[in-house]
C-alpha cells in the first residue's frame, strides 16, 4: 500500500517534470531553438530539477558560509563517494541515510554544526533520482569549497568548524532546521494525501479531502513532532486559516522576497522559551486545479463544490510560483 501511494506520488513529480521536458520540444518544433540546445534540453537529468526542489533549500550550495543550515550536496558527496564506489552503492547509501537521518552520521562536524537532519519522507523513487544525478554530474561548490578540499574537511580552514553553535550559543540556524523539517514533513504527507485523493476521486472529490482532512492532518503531524503547525494566509480559502497581524507582516516580507528574485530564508524569532519560526507556501501547477482561475483552471464541477463548502473562499485566481500562504509554526527552545 505505501509502496503503492509512493510510486503514485513519484510518477506524478516525473509527470511534472514531463510536461517542462515536453514545452522545450515543442519550442524547439518551431525552429527557434538550435540542434544543440535541443540536445541538451533532452539531457537535463530529472534528478536535478529534484534536487534543486527537495534539497537546496537546506543544501544550497549559494549560501554563504555564515548562512549555511545544512553542508553543501557537493560536500556530501565527497564524504560518500570514494574511487571504489559503484552508482549503485551511492544510491543505496542516499536512501538509506533519507530513511533515517538519526543514524551515525558520516560528517559528524556537520551534525555538530547544524544539528541533525530532521525525517522528511521523500519517495524512494526520488531519492534514486538525485543520487543518479548526484554521482554522475560535478555538484555546484560554494566559494570556499576549494579551502575545505585542501583541509580535507579537517583544520581551520574547515568553515564547519568555525561555528560552533553549542558554544556561542547561536541557535538560529538549528531552530530554522528544525522548523523547516517539521514544515517539509508536513507538505511531504498532505501532498502525498492530495495526490491519492485526486488519483482516486478526481479534483473534485480530493476538495473533499482537503476540507475534512487538511487541518486534522496538520494538527496530527503537530502532535506527532511536538510542535504547533499552521498554514495561514492572507486570503484564506477556510476562515480558520486567517493569518494574524505578525503573520501578515511576514507575508508580506516574503512577497517582496519573492517579486524582487530574492533567495527566501526563513524567518526565526525566539521569544521567552519559545521559537515562531515562518516559511512560504508558494503555487506550482498542481494548486491551480483549487486554486487558479475559476472557470479556467479551476474546473466548473470542481468550482461548484468549492462554493458550497467555502462561501467565503478568497483563495482563487493565483498563477504559478506565487505566495499562496506561510507555514506557522512553534516550538519550545532546546533545552541549555
Ligand atoms: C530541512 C533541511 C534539510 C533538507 C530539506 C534536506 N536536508 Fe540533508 N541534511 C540536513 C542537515 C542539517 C544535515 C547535517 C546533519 C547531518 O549530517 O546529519 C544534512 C545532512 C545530509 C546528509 C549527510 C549525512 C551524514 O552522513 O551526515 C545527506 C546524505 C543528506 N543530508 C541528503 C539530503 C538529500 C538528498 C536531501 C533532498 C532530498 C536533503 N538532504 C534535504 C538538512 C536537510
Ligand atoms: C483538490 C483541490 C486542492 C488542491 C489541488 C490544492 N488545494 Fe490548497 N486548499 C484546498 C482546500 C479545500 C483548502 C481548505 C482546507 C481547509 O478547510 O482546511 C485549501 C487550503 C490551503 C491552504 C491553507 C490556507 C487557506 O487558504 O485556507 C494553503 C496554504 C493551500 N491550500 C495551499 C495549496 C498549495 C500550495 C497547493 C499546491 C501544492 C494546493 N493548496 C493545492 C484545496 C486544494
Amino acid at each position: 500500500m505505501r509502496n503503492t501511494i509512493l510510486f503514485l506520488l513519484s510518477s506524478i513529480v516525473l509527470i511534472i517534470g514531463c510536461k517542462d521536458g515536453v514545452k522545450v520540444t515543442g519550442e524547439s518544433t518551431d525552429g527557434v531553438t538550435s540542434k544543440e540546445e535541443a540536445l541538451e534540453a533532452k539531457a537535463a537529468h530529472p534528478g536535478k530539477g529534484l534536487m534543486e526542489r527537495e534539497c537546496y533549500m537546506c543544501h544550497n550550495p549559494k549560501a554563504s558560509e555564515a548562512h549555511m543550515i545544512a553542508p553543501p550536496m557537493a560536500m556530501i558527496k565527497m564524504h560518500y563517494l570514494d574511487s571504489t564506489t559503484t552508482k549503485e552503492q551511492f544510491t543505496e547509501a542516499l536512501v538509506y541515510w533519507l530513511n533515517d537521518p538519526e543514524q551515525e552520521s558520516r560528517i559528524p562536524n556537520a551534525v555538530k554544526r547544524f544539528g541533525s537532519m530532521p525525517y522528511i519522507p521523500y519517495p524512494e523513487k526520488v531519492i534514486e533520482q538525485i543520487a543518479h544525478y548526484m554521482y554522475d554530474h560535478e555538484l555546484d561548490r560554494p566559494d570556499w569549497f576549494a579551502n575545505y578540499l585542501e583541509s580535507d574537511g579537517q583544520g581551520a580552514e574547515n568553515p564547519l568548524g568555525k561555528y560552533d553553535y553549542a558554544t556561542t550559543g547561536n541557535a538560529e540556524k538549528r531552530y530554522a532546521n528544525k522548523g523547516l523539517g517539521h514544515a517539509l514533513a508536513t507538505k511531504a504527507q498532505l501532498g502525498r494525501n492530495l495526490m491519492k485523493a485526486i488519483n482516486e476521486k478526481g479534483t473534485q472529490g480530493a476538495v473533499e479531502f482537503c476540507n475534512v482532512k487538511a487541518i486534522p492532518l496538520t494538527d496530527s503531524m503537530s502532535v506527532m513532532q511536538n510542535a504547533v503547525i499552521k498554514r495561514v494566509s492572507d486570503k484564506p480559502r477556510n476562515p480558520k486559516n486567517q493569518a494574524n497581524a505578525k503573520e501578515l507582516e511576514h507575508i508580506n516580507f516574503f512577497k517582496e522576497q519573492i517579486a524582487s528574485d530574492n533567495s527566501v530564508e526563513p524567518i526565526v524569532e525566539e521569544q521567552d522559551g519559545e521559537v515562531n519560526f515562518y516559511y512560504p507556501i508558494t503555487t506550482n501547477t498542481l494548486c491551480l486545479q483549487c486554486h487558479g482561475n475559476p472557470n479556467e483552471q479551476i474546473e466548473p464541477e470542481t468550482l461548484a463544490v468549492l462554493r458550497n463548502l467555502y462561501p467565503k473562499d478568497k483563495a482563487v485566481g493565483y498563477g504559478i510560483n506565487e505566495l499562496r500562504g506561510i507555514w506557522s509554526i512553534n516550538f519550545e527552545t532546546d533545552s541549555p
